[in-house]
């Protein structure tokens, strides 16, 4: 493959990862992105593996065409892994998956930095070699934090670590500390780029190169474990954000625009998606960072001196059908909870049912309903529920008081009154779905347990509230039976 024609497979294959991020921004036009992104990594893995430095025309190659065999083995066993992931792994499993994928992306990083050091075949002098050092330092420095971080993140998203927030005394200070020593491992590092003879300038740098990379291994767990269950949105999409950046530092260290370019789209996408869910939540980017906020999750709420918080309105699922048919407007709020009980379909089923009727329902979606981005929008979308009802939160806050039931299926901390009505509490200023402020509010779910945040939830002990206690796909397919009776 010629080198112009590897440079024009790699814009076009810029081209169409920008036209997948701007697919995947709207439910409608999101196959349509991933199709763009499937198309456009097709083409920049084509045009990798028979480019000018792999394939190796007009220099020396880096596989010989007996190495194809175990290029094309490890391309077998990648697919086949990703094959069996894609259809094996639940909707809700979702955010771990992501997460140990970042933890490959900040792996290979690492090893390519570290593959890049030793590899003598490529020649730099002066300048240029100081910067392809300090390409390496940075590379490697992004990839280790990337990679323990997310390793732990898997862990406390699948439950195998606890959610609870790992508060270690002067942790500021340890952190700190790592971060000078950092910085003083990279100047001399850099400082070996400088003796003329390559061999000794190789070894003299291996003892920062490693030194960083434990420093660098330890922060990562470090900082994810300091980060409490509710902040671990976040910390997913800004680990998304780093594994971006890894990845545009080893696209310098191979001097590979493509995956300079790539990166650098993953980086700056990861870091806005932080900020957006950030401000979802009423938090500060620093402050989820510090750490601290969040516990576990599902313990039941009880009041500060641990007694049950008030008496709770429990209703039946007959019940329940007939205030909906009564309805004029009724909004629904799924959460969680209807991601765990596969409910979107009967979700939809009560939709249609209703809006025959002439009901008029909507969705209302917080930014950070369920445990990923989007979650409750993709549910829906496989559904069937039409677009043009799903509106986001601050599309239809103000619409409550107008309702007549608000229908809160397997959600707690996304409707939590506590948000506004107590400043000491750990999601004070949250900005949530004013479901009280309805006629009735019906809030389905399978005992008093709290969600994600593991705190109180007033909502529960209002008097126009009801509680419709029990798994939501059975709850829904007997209101559905009832509405159709
Ligand atoms: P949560 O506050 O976690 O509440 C979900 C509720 O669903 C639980 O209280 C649970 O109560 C109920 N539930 C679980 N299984 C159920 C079932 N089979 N049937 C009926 N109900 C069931 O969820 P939310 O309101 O969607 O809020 C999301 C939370 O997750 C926020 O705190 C957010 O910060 C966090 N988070 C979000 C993301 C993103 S990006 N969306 C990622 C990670 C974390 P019972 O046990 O009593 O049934």
């Amino acid at each position: 493959m010629s080198v112009s024609l590897v440079t024009v497979s790699y814009l076009g294959a810029t081209i169409l990862f920008i036209l997948s991020l701007g697919g995947l921004s709207n439910p409608e036009t999101a196959k349509r992105g991933n199709w763009y992104g499937v198309i456009g990594m097709a083409i920049a893995v084509g045009a990798t593996i028979f480019g000018l430095r792999v394939f190796g025309l007009g220099e020396a190659p880096i596989v010989t065409p007996s190495g194809y065999g175990y290029v094309a083995a490890a391309m077998a066993v990648g697919a086949t892994v990703g094959l069996i992931l894609a259809y094996k792994v639940r909707m809700t499993q979702m955010p771990e998956l992501v997460a140990i994928m970042h933890s490959l992306v900040g792996l290979a990083a690492c090893t390519i930095g570290y593959a890049s050091y030793i590899d003598t075949s490529i020649k730099f002098t002066g300048a240029e070699h100081v910067i392809h050092e300090m390409e390496i330092y940075v590379g490697v420095l992004i990839g280790a934090i990337t990679f323990t971080g997310s390793v732990i993140a898997f862990g406390k998203l699948s439950g195998k670590i606890g959610g609870k927030p790992m508060l270690l005394p002067l942790r500021h200070w340890i952190n700190l500390l790592g971060l000078l020593v950092v910085i003083w491992f990279g100047y001399q590092f850099v400082q070996a780029a400088e003796i003329s003879n390559q061999n000794a300038a190789i070894a003299t740098g291996w003892v920062p190169l490693i030194v960083m990379t434990i420093i660098a291994l330890l922060f990562g767990i470090h900082m994810v474990m300091a980060i409490g269950g509710a902040d671990m949105p976040v910390v997913i999409s800004m680990l998304n954000s780093y594994s971006g950046w890894a990845a545009a530092a080893t696209g310098f260290m191979l001097s590979n625009d493509l995956l300079i370019v790539v990166g650098a789209l993953v980086g700056s996408s990861g870091a806005i998606l932080s900020y957006i869910m950030c401000r979802g939540m009423n938090r500060n980017f620093i402050s989820v960072i510090a750490g601290g906020f969040g516990t576990g999750e599902g313990m039941a709420a009880k009041k500060a001196d641990g007694g049950p918080q008030g008496e709770v309105n429990p209703i039946s699922a007959a019940e329940t059908a007939e205030l909906l048919k009564e309805a004029k407007n009724v909004i629904i709020v799924p959460g969680y909870g209807m991601a765990v009980a596969q409910a979107q379909h009967s979700v939809y089923e009560i939709t249609k049912a209703l809006r025959e009727k002439g009901v008029n329902v909507r969705f209302g979606i917080h930014p950070v309903a369920g445990r990923m981005p989007g979650h409750m929008n993709v549910l829906l979308a496989e559904a069937k529920v039409p677009y043009d009802i799903v509106l986001e939160m601050d599309e239809l806050n103000d619409d409550f008081p107008d309702t007549d039931v608000a229908m809160v299926i397997g959600a707690n901390d996304i409707v939590n009154p506590a948000a506004q009505e107590d400043p000491t509490s750990p999601i004070a200023g949250m900005p949530v779905l004013e479901v009280w402020k309805a006629k009735t509010s019906i809030v389905m779910k399978r005992s008093m347990a709290s969600g994600y945040a593991g705190i109180d939830n007033p909502l529960f002990y209002k008097e126009n509230n009801r509680m419709l206690f029990g798994d939501a796909k059975k709850m829904l397919d007997e209101v559905l039976a009832a509405l159709r009776a």
